[in-house]
């Protein structure tokens, strides 16, 4: 595995490996790394010839201060992980480098709807955070495979809409969510749970599990069909006993992410997710139904 710290370095190096042919895989990150974060590095392995990794804590993401200061950092298991893994390269700049003049005053996208739903609405500006690192690192990397995971799926968007904006032609694989033995979704967050809200952490995973199962039978016409609403209320219900403070918790069209209210029929095509509260630590997760 290659380090490289400078945009230039690394930029003149990929050049380079495109010149003989060789394809690019990209998989950006945030570090404190874990299994889901390494199957997007064994993905673009098993695509691609060259496979970069970074790590870089963006600081234009995160709407609430307090999640950037405790954002875990586990810069020396990471990198023995990635090593294990085979990446060909970690790129590891520092702030000043992505962002040369500054992190105020900097560009914006128009991302429509996306910037008001869900996450846009739940985390103000945190999608424009998003675009200005991405923005930076595809500019670096040039990447011919982007691998990102269904975990974000709305960021998924975000950056495919990005993509298009920028008329690169990359191309966005989302990758599966990789869970833990009892279901909830891998994330660096949950480093910061204490014991007992990692159990309790488990009923997202539960109250997803319980959406799709019903919303199959809304959609199969079943005659014990439940509404949308029925349904988000019984979720709720289920979060609230592990004292989840919720966020949202939606069923949604999942090329959109527009509401699915209707009973019957119209969940086809949909998408459940939910972003919760334990204690000070925000998670979220989702199901294709
Ligand atoms: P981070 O949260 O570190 O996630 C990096 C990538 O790993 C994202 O594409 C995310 O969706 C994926 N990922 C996280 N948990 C996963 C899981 N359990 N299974 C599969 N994939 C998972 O997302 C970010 O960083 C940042 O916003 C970033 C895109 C790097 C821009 O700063």
């Amino acid at each position: 595995m290659i380090l490289f710290k400078r945009a230039g370095d690394l930029t003149g190096w990929l050049e380079k490996q495109r010149a003989s042919g060789k394809s690019i895989g990209f998989a950006p990150t945030m570090g404190a790394l874990h299994a889901g974060h390494i199957s997007l590095i064994t993905i673009s392995k098993k695509k691609t010839d060259v496979s970069v990794c970074s790590i870089f804590v963006n600081p234009t993401q995160f709407n609430d201060p307090k999640d950037f200061q405790k954002y875990p950092a586990t810069l020396d298991k990471d990198i023995a992980l990635l090593e294990r893994a085979g990446v060909d390269i970690l790129f590891l700049p520092e702030v000043a480098e992505l962002y040369p003049g500054g992190t105020t005053g900097l560009e914006t996208y128009d991302l429509g709807r996306l910037e008001t739903l869900l996450e846009g609405k739940y985390r103000p500006g945190h999608f424009q955070g998003v675009c200005q690192v991405m923005r930076r690192l595809l500019d670096i990397v040039r990447p011919d495979h982007l691998f990102m995971g269904q975990k974000d799926y709305q960021q998924c968007m975000v950056v495919q809409r990005l993509l298009t904006l920028r008329g690169m032609d990359t191309q966005l694989h989302r990758c599966p969510i990789v869970r833990e033995a009892d279901g909830l979704a891998m994330s660096s967050r949950n480093l910061r749970l204490t014991p007992e809200q990692r159990t309790k952490a488990t009923a997202i995973y539960q109250a997803l599990g319980m959406l799709a199962t019903n919303a199959l039978a809304t959609n199969a016409l079943a005659s014990d069909a439940l509404t949308s609403d029925a349904l988000i209320r019984r979720a709720e219900e289920m979060l609230k006993q592990a004292d989840f403070q919720v966020d949202y918790i939606a069923i949604a069209d999942a090329e959109t992410l527009e509401p699915e209210m209707d009973k019957a029929g119209s969940v086809s095509g949909g998408i459940a997710l939910i972003a919760a509260f334990q204690g000070e630590v925000r998670l979220i997760d989702n199901m294709i139904l």
